[in-house]
Formats: C-alpha cells, structure tokens, sequence
C-alpha cells in the first residue's frame, strides 16, 4: 500500500504513521525526521534545511525531491510506504506522480488529518521525543512513567527546537497557504480520505485502518 499523511503540524502524522507501519509492514518515510537526522549529524544538507527549519519554513522544493526520490528508491520500498511530511506543495506532489509513473507505480490513499489550530498548540509544545528510538512521547496524552525517559527504549527525551509558541504559529502558516491546496489536488484523482484527528490516539488510528483498509 503507497499512501501519504497530509496533516497540520501536530495533527499527529508521526504518531498514525508509526503505527501503520507496524499494522502493515511498509515504511514510514518522515521528511522532518530525515532532516533532522541531517541537522544532528552536521552534514552541509542539514546546517541550510535548520535555517528554513527553525523559522518554520518549507526547505526548498529541490531539495527535498531529490532526498525522497533517493529514499522510495530503496528495496523496502518495494511493498509500499507511508509518506509523513511530504508532498507539501504542488510541485513536490507532481514530482511524487512522476516518479511513481518511473516505477508503474500510483498511490493509493491520501489520508487528511483534520484537526483544529486551538489543539494543535498545547500538543506541540507537549511532545517529547525519543533521541534513540523516535517514539514521541506526549506530557499529558502520553506520559512517560520516568520523567524524560523514553517508555519504549530507555533513551533520552527532548523537545524539538521548533516546538516554540513562536515556531509553531510559522509552521501552521506555512501549513495553511502551501500544504492545504494539496487536498484538492488529490481529491480530483479521487484518492483523499479525510479522518478527523481530534480523539485519542487510538480512536484516530481506528478511523484510519478502516479507511484505508488496513
Ligand atoms: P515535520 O517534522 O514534518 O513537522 P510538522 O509537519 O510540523 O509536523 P509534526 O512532526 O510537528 O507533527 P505530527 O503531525 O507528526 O504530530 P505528532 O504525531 O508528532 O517537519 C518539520 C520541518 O521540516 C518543516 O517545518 C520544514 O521546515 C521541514 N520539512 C519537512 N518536510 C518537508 C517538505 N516535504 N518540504 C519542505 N520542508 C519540509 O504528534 C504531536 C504530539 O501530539 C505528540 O506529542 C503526540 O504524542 C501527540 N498526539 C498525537 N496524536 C494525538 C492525539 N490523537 N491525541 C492527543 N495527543 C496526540
Ligand atoms: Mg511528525
């Protein structure tokens, strides 16, 4: 199964995603995720996508086009993948059905995460993630039983640097004038499944593995 997250920042596309991929066995292939590995690691990629990343901006289209396109060409891939963070512009998205049409392939679900602004907030600035494992903990939705502690891994949680009230206001922003059109893009191919992401973790996930069939 080949699908894409479309959602606003913390609607929870890293949360559904992870566990998709345990329910159906293909990858999660988070842009953000990747970037931020490229920004730990100091690489010359990493050190220009933080200035875009910590102001909330999109990094350029080519950029991350080519990351991805390196990425789904992957064996693991072969299965199926679950996009987290991209497309998140039009041309990102048409460059995606070009390279699914290289490898007579097409998507079959675009997932919409609908969740309003005013919840987005308390989520964001209540994340704590993982470094070893990437499992993102939540303060008060899922609290991990040591304080920053990982449940899952024992490893050390953090706080994202654009986790700030500042940041966050930017990234829905940027959500709402460049991401947003892509659901009508997909819905003229007939391929958008909009989930409303407002419950617990698991009524969200629910909703989703009936909608994709999973
Ligand atoms: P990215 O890492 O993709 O961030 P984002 O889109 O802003 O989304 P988040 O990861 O913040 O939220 P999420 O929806 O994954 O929520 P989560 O599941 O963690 O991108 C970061 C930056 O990288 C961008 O700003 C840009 O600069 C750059 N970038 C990345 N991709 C790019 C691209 N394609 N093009 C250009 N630039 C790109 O959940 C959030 C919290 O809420 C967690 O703590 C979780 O525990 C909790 N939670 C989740 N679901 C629920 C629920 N149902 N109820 C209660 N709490 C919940
Ligand atoms: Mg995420």
């Amino acid at each position: 199964m080949k699908m894409i997250l479309i959602g606003p920042p913390g609607a929870g596309k890293g949360t559904q995603a992870k566990r998709l991929m345990e329910r159906l066995g293909i990858p999660q292939i988070s842009t953000g995720d990747m970037f931020r590995a490229a920004v730990a690691g100091g690489t010359p990629m990493g050190l220009k996508a933080k200035e875009y990343m910590d102001k909330g901006e999109l990094i350029p289209d080519d950029v991350v086009i080519g990351v991805v396109k390196e990425r789904l060409s992957s064996p693991d891939c072969n299965k199926g993948f679950i996009l987290d963070g991209f497309p998140r512009t039009l041309d990102q998205a048409k460059a995606l059905d070009r390279i699914l049409e290289n490898m007579e392939s097409h998507l079959d679900h675009v997932v919409v995460i609908d969740v309003p602004d005013d919840y987005l907030i308390e989520r964001l600035t209540g994340r704590r993630t993982c470094r070893k494992c990437g499992y993102m903990h939540h303060i008060k939705f899922d609290t991990p039983k040591k304080d920053g502690i990982c449940d899952k891994c024992g490893g050390e949680l953090y706080q994202r640097d654009d986790d700030k009230e500042q940041t966050i206001r930017e990234r829905l922003k940027t959500y709402h004038s460049q991401t947003a059109p892509l659901v009508a893009y997909y819905t003229d191919k007939g391929i958008v499944r909009k989930i409303d992401g407002k419950g617990s973790m698991e009524e969200v996930e629910g909703t989703i593995a009936t909608a994709v069939g999973a």
